[in-house]
């Protein structure tokens, strides 16, 4: 990395100047205080977490009472902030810093990174902000700052990538200041140099930012690569009877789980099959048209098929709960996306 120590003391003097210096957990910084903000900013922005973090720390001042308090009651008090695996985390951390630590926070790295929902970055963050310890970092803010100065092209959650911004990382973290330097730069990354509109202009690193030099900011870090999602095919079926129509409670587990939809078949003959079967006699019958609906594993072509039939038949479910619905009060059940989707095509007699 070339320009390495300039790196730093322009970062270090613009976080003097324009960083954030008086936040909760900079305040009277101790190891403790620095770990409880680090996991609740790990996947939440500073302002939400800001009364979160107050509520805490009044609770539980320090690991003994963190550790010693009810799991729940831990979970109450992180309800809001979202992701709860970090509050178990945090719980079963305290407990593992009171049995092997005596209840001191350590502060040797090999014992942070092994705590309960720690990373290389947080350990390092929690290390080097409240200790001043010579460790780099590398969260999400970081990692943009040094993908768009040295251009480093490709997704950082491919390995190669990130190894590749950690010893971009290592090299500009100085050994002096390294707690002004970290937090710099993650104020960088969380003010001037933003996702989708970096200000340049206002940036200390400018005028050697490969990405800013080039105008290609926007380029780095690299996107993470779109899977292509195989196709499935569902093929549907709409009875209706005058202005009713036929719901089914889907299974618990599974797509959709406990939710109301229509009858749903693997292949177009089997839904003909059941039609024959159950001798639904229609006046009308209509393929309305097909459409896509994307899961997180695949896209599911969902092909309705609208029967209006001359007589409401007893149909009878084996395994699941169904009923006839009056289509213009729209149902009060949990109903699937398409389902719904359907159901108000179908009220607004745009389908007829
Ligand atoms: N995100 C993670 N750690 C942070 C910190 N110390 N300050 C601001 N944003 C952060
Ligand atoms: Fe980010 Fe622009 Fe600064 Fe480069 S010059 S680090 S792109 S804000």
């Amino acid at each position: 990395m070339q320009h390495a120590s300039w790196f730093s003391e322009q970062l270090v003097n613009w976080y003097r100047q324009h960083g954030r210096k008086t936040l909760p957990w900079q305040v009277g910084k101790t190891p403790y205080k620095t770990w409880l903000s680090e996991v609740m900013l790990q996947q939440t922005q500073v302002a939400t977490v800001i009364p979160y973090f107050e509520r805490f720390l009044a609770r539980y001042p320090d690991v003994q009472s963190l550790a010693a308090a009810p799991i729940d009651e831990v979970l109450h008090l992180w309800t809001g902030l979202g992701y709860y695996a970090r509050a178990r985390n945090l719980h079963n951390a305290a407990k593992k810093i009171v049995n092997d630590f005596g209840g001191e926070f350590p502060t040797a790295f090999a014992d942070v990174l092994a705590l309960p929902g720690v990373g290389r970055s947080t350990a390092g963050a929690v290390l080097s902000l409240s200790l001043g310890q010579h460790y780099p970092i590398l969260d999400g803010n970081c990692k943009r700052v040094l993908a768009r100065f040295a251009a480093v092209a490709g997704w950082p959650g491919e390995k190669a990538i990130e190894q590749q911004l950690w010893q971009l990382a290592e090299q500009v973290t100085p050994r002096e200041t390294v707690a002004e330097f970290n937090q710099a730069m993650m104020d960088l990354g969380a003010s001037l140099c933003s996702r989708s509109k970096p200000r340049c202009a206002e940036c200390p690193l400018k005028l050697h930012c490969k990405a800013a030099l080039t105008g290609d900011q926007t380029s780095f870090p690299g996107k993470k690569p779109k899977k292509v999602l195989p196709e499935k095919h569902s093929f549907w079926l709409l009875l209706r009877y005058q202005d009713q129509v036929y719901l089914l409670q889907r299974p618990a587990m599974g797509l959709w789980g406990g939710l109301f939809g229509f009858l749903e078949f693997t292949n177009a003959s089997e839904r003909e099959q059941y039609v024959l079967m159950h001798k639904l006699v229609s006046k009308q019958q209509q393929d309305l048209p097909a459409f896509r609906h994307t899961f997180s594993h695949f896209h599911l072509w969902i092909q309705p098929r609208l029967l209006d039939l001359n007589a409401q038949p007893l149909l009878v479910q084996e395994q699941s709960v169904a009923s006839w619905f009056t289509i213009s009060a729209m149902p009060e059940v949990g109903l699937s996306a398409p389902a719904k989707l359907l159901l108000e095509q179908l009220a607004a007699a745009s389908i007829d």
